[in-house]
C-alpha cells in the first residue's frame, strides 16, 4: 500500500500513524514521498499506478488548498483507487456496478467492480455484524461530503433504507435527526448532536472525530447523554476508525489477490 501524505493535517497525521501501525501487523508495504508540488504528485501517482508491487494508493484528505485534490484522487488507477475515491469508483458505486460487496462481503470482487469508500462500507459491515438491517428504516445522515456522507447515503440507499441527508444549509437539523432510526454523522463538529436530537432507542453511528486542543479525540456527539437515550451507539475513538483502517487492509489484499489473478 502507498500512502501519500501532504502537508500537517493533524487528523491526517493520526489517521497515517493509525494505518502504519495496522498495515504492520498485516505485513503490508509502503512508501511516503517527501513535500511534493502538484507535479511530483501526479509523477508519483503515475509511478505508482505502474509499479507492481503496489497494490493499493491512499491521499490523505484534506490536501493543502494548493492542491487540486479532485485531480489528485482521479489519477490514481482504478484497480489501485483502494478508497474508493476516484471519479470512476464513484460512478460504479452510483451505478450499483460495486454494490454487490453489500450483500456478499466475502465475495470476490467482479472485474466490473471498483473498491467502496472505507468509512462508509465500514459503517455499513458494523451495522450488519451487530445485526441492524437498514431495510425499510429511516436513515438520517449528517454531512454529504464525498468521502463519508454522499456514498453512505448511496450506500444505505442500496439496502432499501429511507435516506435524509443533513448539511449545513439544513434548516432545523434536530426536526430531522429526532426521525432517526439509524443517525449517521460526520461533520467534525464535537458536540453537535445532542441528546435532545435522537429518538429514544435509535442507533447512533458516530463517524465525526475532532482532535482537541489537549490531544483527546471526540466524535460529533455528546456521547455520554446520547448513550442513555440510544440503544446502540459507537465510541469516538475506537469505533467506526478501526473499522475502516480494516476495510483499507482487506480492500489492498483484495487488490493483491486480482493482480496476481488469484482472487
Ligand atoms: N472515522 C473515520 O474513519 C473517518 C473517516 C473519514 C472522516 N472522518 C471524520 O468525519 C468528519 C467528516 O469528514 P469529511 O471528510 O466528510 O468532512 P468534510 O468534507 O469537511 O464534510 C463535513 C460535512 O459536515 C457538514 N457540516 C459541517 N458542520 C455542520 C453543521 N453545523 N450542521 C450540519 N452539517 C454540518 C458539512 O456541510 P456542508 O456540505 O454544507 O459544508 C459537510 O457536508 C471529520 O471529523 C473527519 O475527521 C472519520
Amino acid at each position: 500500500m502507498a500512502l501519500i501524505l501532504i502537508g500537517e493535517d493533524k487528523s491526517s497525521y493520526m489517521y497515517y500513524q493509525a494505518i502504519l501501525k495496522a498495515a504492520a501487523r498485516a505485513g503490508i508495504d509502503y512508501t511516503l514521498p517527501s513535500s511534493p508540488t502538484m507535479n511530483e504528485i501526479l509523477n508519483l501517482i503515475k509511478t505508482l499506478n505502474h509499479d507492481e508491487r503496489v497494490n493499493g494508493i491512499l491521499t490523505f484528505m484534506p490536501l493543502p488548498r494548493h492542491i487540486d485534490t479532485r485531480r489528485v484522487v482521479n489519477a490514481i488507477a482504478p484497480e489501485k483507487d483502494i478508497d474508493g475515491q476516484g471519479a470512476f469508483s464513484v460512478g460504479r458505486l452510483a451505478a450499483d456496478e460495486s454494490t454487490a460487496q453489500l450483500f456478499e462481503p466475502g465475495f470476490t470482487l467482479s472485474i466490473r467492480s471498483t473498491f467502496l469508500p472505507c468509512t462508509p462500507y465500514g459503517v455499513m459491515r458494523m451495522l450488519e455484524h451487530y445485526g441492524v438491517d437498514p431495510k425499510g428504516k429511516k436513515v438520517v445522515i449528517v454531512g454529504k461530503s464525498l468521502a463519508v456522507g454522499k456514498p453512505l447515503a448511496m450506500m444505505m440507499l442500496v439496502k432499501e433504507a429511507t435516506v435524509t441527508v443533513c448539511h449545513r444549509e439544513t434548516e432545523d437539523l434536530g426536526a430531522e435527526t429526532r426521525q432517526a432510526d439509524i443517525l449517521c454523522t460526520a461533520t467534525g463538529r464535537k458536540g453537535l448532536i445532542k441528546t435532545d436530537m435522537v429518538k429514544k432507542g435509535a442507533i447512533v453511528v458516530d463517524i465525526g472525530i475532532n482532535v482537541l486542543s489537549d490531544g483527546e479525540i471526540v466524535g460529533d456527539v455528546d456521547f455520554d447523554a446520547v448513550s442513555n437515550k440510544a440503544s446502540m451507539i459507537t465510541p469516538v475513538p475506537g469505533g467506526v476508525g478501526p473499522v475502516t483502517i480494516a476495510i483499507l487492509l482487506k480492500n489492498t489484499v483484495i487488490s493483491a489477490k486480482r493482480m496476481m489473478g488469484v482472487g
